[in-house]
């Protein structure tokens, strides 16, 4: 694919998965990319090709306070076309077996890390009149599944900024895209964090043995390598972003893999069965 315009992208987390997937096809496509990772001397290690395709490594952890000037350095250096909001990590624990402070590192990472680069991305994309930013959220921005309260609470709170965004930039040549990936092979379920008082205990308190709690931890937990039934591949994840980003979409959600579609379809299912059986309630409740 033959670059249609000098396009700058900035990923973050682009030294594993589907971060590295677009950072490689968006090289190959012709584009400058700018790639964010907690650790360059790591990355350069996992991802060698990023270097030699030209791609240049921005050292930062967005999730950090300190990033949003690190994210302000990086815009005014390079006249970013398009954010990637990518890196993230998903914590699988029970409500009730899940403390605060764990909420608060899952909600640093996948919401507060991916505001600050818009916010610091905005400015200039706003006085060009025109760029795009890319949100990697998940099925489980849409669904929220037993074991994955925190994972999905943070995937469904930035879809909500970037859902707003997309009507606030709209008419300023800014276009908004929410990617919702189902199963995809990456090191994603390695780097799973579960409740920290309950690691002697397999992930969850006594009890919610034997309930969907602990079926959720128990499967995430244990995988030692890919397993089957994860059908995603995230090269073909990162040109169908491409394709979508360059060919000027006109939808705000892009779900990916068969599993993710199939999930959604049944859970739009699920919100029409409610409203039909609550709009004689929800309807009477208006003044007279
Ligand atoms: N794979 C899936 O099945 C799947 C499904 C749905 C959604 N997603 C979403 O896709 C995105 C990419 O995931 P992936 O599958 O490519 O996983 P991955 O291979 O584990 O890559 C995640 C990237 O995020 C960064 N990252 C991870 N934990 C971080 C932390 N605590 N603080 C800051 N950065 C962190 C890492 O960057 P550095 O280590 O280089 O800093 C890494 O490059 C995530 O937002 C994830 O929620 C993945």
């Amino acid at each position: 694919m033959a670059a249609a315009s000098p396009s700058t992208w900035l990923i973050t987390g682009a030294s594993s998965g589907i971060g590295k997937s677009l950072a490689l096809e968006a090289l190959k496509a012709g584009y400058k990319v700018i790639g964010t990772t907690r650790d360059v001397g790591k990355a350069e290690i996992s991802c060698p090709e990023f270097s030699v395709m030209g791609g240049i490594w921005k050292g930062l952890d967005h999730a950090q306070r300190n990033a949003f000037d690190q994210f302000v350095k990086c815009s005014q250096e390079h006249s970013i076309d398009v954010l990637v909001n990518n890196a993230g990590y998903a914590f699988i624990g029970g409500v009730e077996d899940t403390g605060e402070d764990e909420v608060r590192d899952q909600m640093e990472v996948n919401f507060y890390g991916p505001l600050r680069a818009v916010r610091t991305c905005l400015p200039a994309m706003r006085a060009r009149g025109s760029g795009n930013i890319v949100l990697i959220s998940s099925g489980a921005g849409f669904i929220a599944r037993p074991g994955r309260a925190s994972y999905s609470a943070s995937k469904f709170a930035i879809e909500a900024v970037h859902e707003s965004l997309s009507q606030e930039v709209k008419t300023l040549g800014i276009k908004v895209l929410i990617v919702e990936p189902g199963a995809f092979r990456t090191p994603f379920s390695s780097r799973i964090i579960t409740p920290a008082q309950y690691n002697s205990s397999n992930g969850f308190s006594e009890a919610y043995k034997g309930t969907t709690v602990e079926q959720m931890v128990t499967a995430s937990r244990n995988i030692m390598s890919i397993p089957d039934f994860v059908k995603g591949d995230p090269d073909k994840a990162a040109q169908a972003i491409i394709e979508a980003v360059i060919g000027g979409h006109d939808y705000l959600r892009l779900p990916l893999g068969q599993d993710c579609v199939t999930a959604l379809e049944s859970k739009i299912g699920q919100l029409q069965r409610d409203l039909e059986a609550t709009k004689p309630l929800a309807t009477a409740t208006d003044v007279d």
